[in-house]
């Protein structure tokens, strides 16, 4: 899966995908997308610049004119990873000196002199704010030179441009509604490399909705660093000078999403703890097809070390948060992220991280050994003190409990009737479909005669670690 911060981050799913849509003919654009949901959403924002400027994307690298890489640096092994990968391609180019490779995303900005000048890996490196500049820069590529565009943008948000839909099946999609991020969390080299928070304007956001809606898509996931700070001054283009100025916040854009039909499910991610509103909570209740899913990255359990982190929260602000979604949605599942051998992390703070685990039993967990990144608070501030052996075994003790509480929450669904929305063939049989529970839990069930893009009521009848097995009814649904 991937990161929204799920930086949608570093391929919380760990993957490269390579992606492919449609084009106009001529010249071939190969991407390769690293990290979070956010780059994956970037790449199909990419993928419509260069359509328009004559690219038509390909699965076959060997085919491919233009070679992009659409990268990560949340963590030190997500940039290795994408090294490795253009030491392949360089290789390539040999073979077809008129191949240009490019870099794109969160590694540009720092990256950019290294992989031009000393490793001479790359022509061209581009900045997620500057992608509308890529067909010039491949022109100036193509001249013979080397194209850099790293310039962060207080405003740029891609709002009108219309991503080409790169996934597989035509079902569920991504919606950036902002970028950036203005949190500064000591740990984190996102607001470095993604730049100042800015919100997009709700009507974009609405509209881009109803476009899929239409096209056949059935799901939107609404993407930001920290939705909860989405904030849009109606008179001012987005700017909000002071709070007496109407302003479409996050509560509001969900249900004006939400408004766009029924049928289309709607969820979000990244939500933070410090800015969760229960107005974004009663939202969600007031309507069915907002999924009963949040993901609340706590990173540590403990008070003191969430202060080393600056996430602006204690441990008791964060349960009360906890307390208010089991209060307002008692059937919501809730997911995090978590880190474990941040500076100075005592066996005392560790313990902490587990027994708010245990409290929470949350259904879903991301869990990460921290990785020191240049130019974050804690690179300048703390010492990156805790030897890997003890990070990666308290990350073995915080992924051991984590796997005793995502098996009773999927076993809690076991026995109930579910609404499911068909995404496609399940991975390991062909005659099985599988799809979503509104807690984000995946089925599988036999195929009959259904098509993806359907809902379906499934009866569970059993269940592995994080997957639940059924047959499809003509039951009400209980979710
Ligand atoms: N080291 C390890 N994990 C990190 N994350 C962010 N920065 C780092 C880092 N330097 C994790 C956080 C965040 C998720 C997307 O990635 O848990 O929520
Ligand atoms: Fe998320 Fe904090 Fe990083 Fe912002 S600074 S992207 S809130 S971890």
């Amino acid at each position: 899966m991937l990161e929204g911060h799920q930086p949608l981050e570093e391929t919380r799913q760990g993957e490269a995908t390579v992606v492919q849509g449609p084009g106009a003919s001529g010249r071939k654009l190969y991407l390769e997308s690293y990290g979070c949901q956010m780059n994956f959403s970037d790449s199909e924002i990419v993928a419509s610049i260069l359509a328009d400027a004559g690219f038509q994307t390909t699965r076959e690298a060997d085919d491919a004119d233009l070679v992009l890489l659409n990268t990560c640096a949340i963590r030190d092994n997500a940039e290795q990873r994408v090294r490795n990968r253009l030491v392949h391609f360089k290789a390539n180019k040999r073979k077809n000196p008129s191949l240009v490779v490019g870099v794109l995303g969160c590694m540009a900005e720092r990256l950019r002199d290294k992989l031009l000048e000393e490793e001479k890996l790359v022509d061209l490196v581009v900045g997620p704010d500057a992608y509308r500049d890529l067909p010039n820069l491949v022109g100036q590529v193509e001249g013979g030179q080397k194209a850099v565009n790293v310039l962060l943008s207080r405003e740029e948000t891609y709002a009108e441009i219309s991503p080409v839909r790169l996934d597989k099946g035509g079902v569920t999609a991504f919606i950036s509604i902002m970028r950036g991020c203005d949190n500064m969390c000591s740990f984190c080299v996102v607001p470095f490399t993604r730049g100042r928070e800015r919100s997009r304007d709700p009507q974009s956001i609405v509209q881009e909705a109803q476009e899929l809606f239409d096209q056949g898509y059935r799901e939107v996931t609404l993407l930001g660093q920290n939705v909860d700070s989405y904030k849009w001054n109606i008179d001012n283009k987005g700017v909000v000078k002071d709070d007496k100025q109407p302003v479409v916040r996050f509560a509001e854009l969900l249900e004006l999403v939400a408004a766009v039909n029924p049928d289309l499910r709607v969820r979000f991610s990244t939500s933070h703890p410090k800015d969760m509103t229960d107005d974004v909570l009663h939202a969600m209740s007031r309507h069915k097809n907002v999924c009963k899913y949040i993901h609340l990255p706590v990173q540590s359990g403990h008070s003191d070390m969430l202060k080393r982190m600056n996430r602006g929260y204690t441990r008791e602000w964060y349960l009360d948060r906890i307390d208010a979604i089991r209060r307002i949605m008692p059937d919501c599942a809730i997911s995090t992220d978590i880190i474990t051998g941040f500076c100075g992390e005592t066996e005392e703070e560790h313990q902490a991280t587990l027994s708010l685990m245990d409290e929470v039993r949350y259904d879903m967990a991301f869990m990460f050994k921290y990785s020191e990144r240049p130019k974050t608070l804690a690179e300048r501030k703390y010492e990156d003190d805790i030897p890997e052996e003890l990070k990666g075994s308290r990350l073995q003790e915080v992924i051991a409990r984590q796997m005793v509480h995502g098996k009773e929450r999927t076993q809690a669904l076991v026995g109930q009737v579910h609404r499911v929305l068909i995404e496609g063939t399940s991975k390991k049989r062909d005659d099985e479909f599988f799809g979503r529970t509104t807690h984000n839990t995946v089925v599988v069930f036999p195929k009959g005669d259904l098509k993806p893009g359907q809902y379906v009521n499934v009866r569970t009848t059993d269940c592995s670690a994080v997957t639940l097995k059924g047959e499809v009814t003509d039951e009400l649904a209980q979710s």
